[in-house]
């Protein structure tokens, strides 16, 4: 049976996303979908053979179809299929976060050189608009800031750790068992999936393309039960919450780290596999969007959103990007010199103190292990991190208006809870 649209998709990959997506095709017949290319010709699949094809170009070829969605889980082979569909002129949507931050500026260009159109609102927080909210509604308004909880498997296990005081392990292989977190969850735990993410939103937000280097990143893989009852004594929960802010002196300051957030942030009220966004506009002031950030049919939910849209003619406008003379993209300035407060608990004593704080409270200490918090210029701790993350540390922000006194009485009154 032909559908309402007559137009024809291409479907590369049936994991997860890709079968949410024929999920919701089936539902709402509006296209045809062509065959659907794979790798794996000995997998037993929920649908006849028939439908599947190993070979990219057999759909890449195809002058039948109109669109593509690219949703396989190899980013190299993932940038070949979109560059070659954006060469050809045609439209492709795409979950691959990891793909796109990292070849954004090509991805751009190829489209404007040959007039295709690439979408990726999936590939950002699920099923939460927030790339067409960033590009369409607030595409003329200035941005403060954009923060949030981009990643549902890390969100998971600290919720885990908070409700049910379980350890890190044991709420690791729950997220695994409920299918939110990989087999191998480093990109989750460790914070790039959500470095890709904000990277993704601070070029909507801000015309910015942001380089990894750039973006001070520490994840949750040492978080122990002593910090999770630290944070509670303090009447807190730790997240992992990305931020792409701009500041008074017009830099942006980017970040991912485990931060300590109260009850009056909307991001401690964002709970297990949910994503949270926070924006601040000028003019609108504050907004808040909550969803599920990734599963079968709410990314689905997203890439059937891009197709639809694509189909009607839309194309991301980048409309914060600004050019020179030359057309070239002129890069936003990125913020070094301000400070953080932070918290760090490490199992190796002698290091820490050596960095170049500002401020400085140590306190915790032992022969294996050592807690402090302390005040550093962000260039210093993107200069220190990874020698930090060797000395096998637990990093977290700290709101300002958090004194290391007030951490190290809570820590006092965690120890004695914990006994
Ligand atoms: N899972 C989520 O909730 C979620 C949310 C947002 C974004 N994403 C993104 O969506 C994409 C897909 O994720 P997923 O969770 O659906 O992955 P997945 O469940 O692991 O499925 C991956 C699919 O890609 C196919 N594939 C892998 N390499 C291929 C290649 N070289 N050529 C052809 N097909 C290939 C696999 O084929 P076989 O079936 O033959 O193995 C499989 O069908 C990723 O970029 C991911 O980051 C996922």
């Amino acid at each position: 049976m032909k559908s309402k649209s007559g137009k024809r998709i291409g479907i590369f990959g049936f994991g997860c996303v890709g079968q949410g997506l024929h999920d919701v095709l089936q539902e709402n017949p509006h296209l045809d979908v062509a065959r659907i290319c794979v790798r794996d010709q000995e997998k037993l699949r929920t649908l006849p053979k028939h439908h599947f094809t190993y070979d990219a170009q057999e759909l890449l070829q195809d002058e039948s179809i109109d669109l593509y969605a690219e949703l396989i889980s190899d980013p190299k082979e993932a940038l070949l299929i979109v560059r070659q569909a954006l060469r050809a002129g045609k439209t492709i949507v795409s979950a691959n976060k990891k793909m796109i931050s990292e070849n954004l500026t090509e991805l751009v260009a190829l489209q404007e050189e040959f007039g295709g159109t690439l979408l990726y609102e999936a590939a950002v927080c699920g099923s939460i608009p927030i790339l067409r909210t960033l590009e369409a509604y607030y595409g003329n308004e200035p941005l403060l800031e954009v923060s949030g909880i981009l990643n549902g498997s890390s969100n998971y296990i600290l919720t885990k750790l908070d409700a049910e005081g379980i350890s890190y392990n044991e709420a690791l292989a729950q997220a695994q068992a409920l299918g939110f977190a990989e087999a191998d969850p480093t990109l989750d735990v460790g914070g790039y999936d959500t470095l890709h993410k904000i990277s993704l939103i601070a070029a909507h937000a801000f015309g910015a393309v942001v380089k990894p280097e750039q973006v001070l990143r520490a994840g949750i893989q040492h978080i122990s039960r002593k910090d999770v009852a630290l944070a509670q004594a303090l009447g807190g929960r730790i997240r992992l919450v990305a931020t792409a802010k701009l500041n008074q002196n017009n830099k942006l300051e980017l970040q991912v780290l485990p931060t300590l957030v109260f009850p009056d942030s909307e991001l401690y009220h964002v709970e297990a596999e949910f994503n949270g966004v926070q924006l601040e506009a000028r003019y609108a002031g504050d907004q808040f969007l909550k969803g599920r950030g990734a599963g079968s049919h709410p990314t689905g939910s997203a890439v059937w959103a891009d197709v639809s849209a694509a189909l009607a003619g839309y194309k991301y406008s980048y409309p914060k990007f600004r050019h020179n003379e030359e057309g070239e993209l002129r890069p936003v300035p990125v913020e070094e010199d301000d400070e953080l407060k932070i918290y760090v608990r490490s199992t190796m004593p002698e290091f820490l103190p050596q960095l170049p704080w500002r401020e400085l409270t140590v306190f915790g200490e032992g022969k294996r292990e050592i807690q402090l918090v302390g005040t550093i210029r962000r260039k210093d701790l993107l200069l220190h991190l990874s020698a930090l993350k060797q000395t096998i540390a637990f990093i977290a922000q700290l709101p300002a208006h958090v004194s290391a006194e007030q951490v190290v009485a809570a820590s006092c009154i965690a120890l004695e809870e914990a006994a």
